[in-house]
């Protein structure tokens, strides 16, 4: 089935579970808390366009994520089918993404790549991004029930 079959739009409420199916399948293998459906449903209901799904015969077969909080455009959560690699889907994905957030106002357009990630170093590379070797993400999980760095001392 070629690329012209693939048609690229929002992802739907109702299908949260399809997504995180395609995820546990296509996803990068990245050491991260277990997906959550009502995560995903939290994303689709504050932003309805960030999460974009690339379509074929009615099933999911690819997703990037196209976030946008009005200073900085994040994608992640790039993943394509398996069995449909190699053929421009992601090519599709990004290029809908861009277009969507460069509409919102981005002029710069970050992605997330793990290091040893080579078939996504490559991609990200074909579509013009490069690593920015002087910054690394820096992460604290918020454990239940807490506040924050901010919250005020008991
Ligand atoms: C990385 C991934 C999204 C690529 O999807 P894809 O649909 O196969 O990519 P495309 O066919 O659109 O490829 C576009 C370009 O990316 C580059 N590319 C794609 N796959 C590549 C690979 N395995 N190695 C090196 N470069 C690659 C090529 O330059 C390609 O252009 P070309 O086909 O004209 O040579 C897919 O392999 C995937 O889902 N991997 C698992 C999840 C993942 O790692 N996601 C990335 C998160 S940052």
């Amino acid at each position: 089935m070629g690329v012209e079959e693939i048609r690229v739009r929002a992802a739907r409420t109702e299908e949260v579970d399809e997504l995180l199916d395609l995820w546990a399948r296509a996803g990068e293998n990245a050491s991260r808390p277990p997906d959550r459906p009502d995560l995903v449903q939290r994303l689709l209901e504050h932003d309805p366009g960030a999460v974009l799904v690339a379509v074929a015969g009615g099933r999911l077969v690819g997703s990037v994520v196209a976030g946008w909080d009005g200073w900085r455009a994040n994608l992640y959560r790039l993943a394509v089918e398996p069995d449909r690699r190699g053929r421009g889907v992601a090519r599709l994905l990004v290029a809908a993404a861009e277009r969507r957030l460069t509409a919102l106002g981005a002029e710069r357009l970050c992605a997330m790549v793990l290091d040893d990630n080579d078939p996504a170093r490559g991609l990200w590379s074909a579509l013009g991004y490069a690593p920015q070797g002087e910054w690394r993400r820096w992460v604290r999980e918020v454990p239940e029930g807490d506040g924050g760095a901010g919250a005020t001392p008991a």
